[in-house]
């Protein structure tokens, strides 16, 4: 079976990308990392890797998301990829884009889904008194962070954590899954 080609979307330091990058291949094999912040730090890693790394701005397309949209899936057509793997995509994506590539969207989430969609996770398993946190790979739908469930790995919360040591000692943890996830939907589709 041939490996799928992904494109991984991404806005800044790119370590799960970085992850993808080191696992072993055999599934899926990464073409084209696009980042909508140019200068992200995740770019340099790709082109490091010698993976062709774009930056497509959001800003000049103001309030017209799926303008933005468009000339992205252009791209990623362009390339014939066939999955698209969210790294740290700090943008919603509208129904447009979401539809097009509809189970072939992946994303990581820093928490054990359905537990805390959208932002500050760390926070809100904190004060939630959370006893164990940790971090789901699903697809993507309309609904933010409400797709259906590849993986999930967790983690104890220790006495005198914080969101940032939360945050740091899940990352490593976000490192392990996602490529094992991206493994599964790639010999899955
Ligand atoms: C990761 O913790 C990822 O789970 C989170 O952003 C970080 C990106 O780090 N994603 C989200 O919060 C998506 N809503 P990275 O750029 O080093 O991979």
């Amino acid at each position: 079976m041939s490996k799928k080609r992904v494109a991984v979307l991404i806005s800044g330091r790119g370590s799960n990308l970085q992850a993808l990058l080191d696992a072993e291949q055999d599934a899926y094999q990464i073409v084209l990392v696009v980042s909508n912040v140019p200068g992200a730090a995740g770019l340099d890693r790709a082109r490091e890797a010698g993976i062709e790394a774009l930056a497509l701005d959001h800003k000049p397309y103001g309030k017209d998301r799926e303008a933005f949209e468009r000339d992205l899936d252009s791209l990623l057509v362009l390339r014939n990829i066939e999955i698209v793997a969210l790294a740290g995509f700090m943008r919603v994506l509208t129904p447009f884009f979401v539809r097009a590539w509809a189970g072939r969207l992946v994303n990581i989430h820093p928490s054990l889904l359905p537990k805390y969609p959208g932002i500050n996770t760390h926070a809100r398993a904190l004060e939630a008194r959370d006893t164990e946190h940790g971090a789901t790979v699903h697809l993507v739908v309309e609904e933010v962070d409400a797709g259906e469930i590849i993986g999930q790995a967790s983690m104890p919360i220790l006495a005198g954590d914080t969101p940032e040591t939360l945050a740091h000692r899940l990352l490593a943890v976000e490192h392990a899954l996602y490529p094992a996830c991206l493994a599964k939907l790639a010999r899955s589709l």
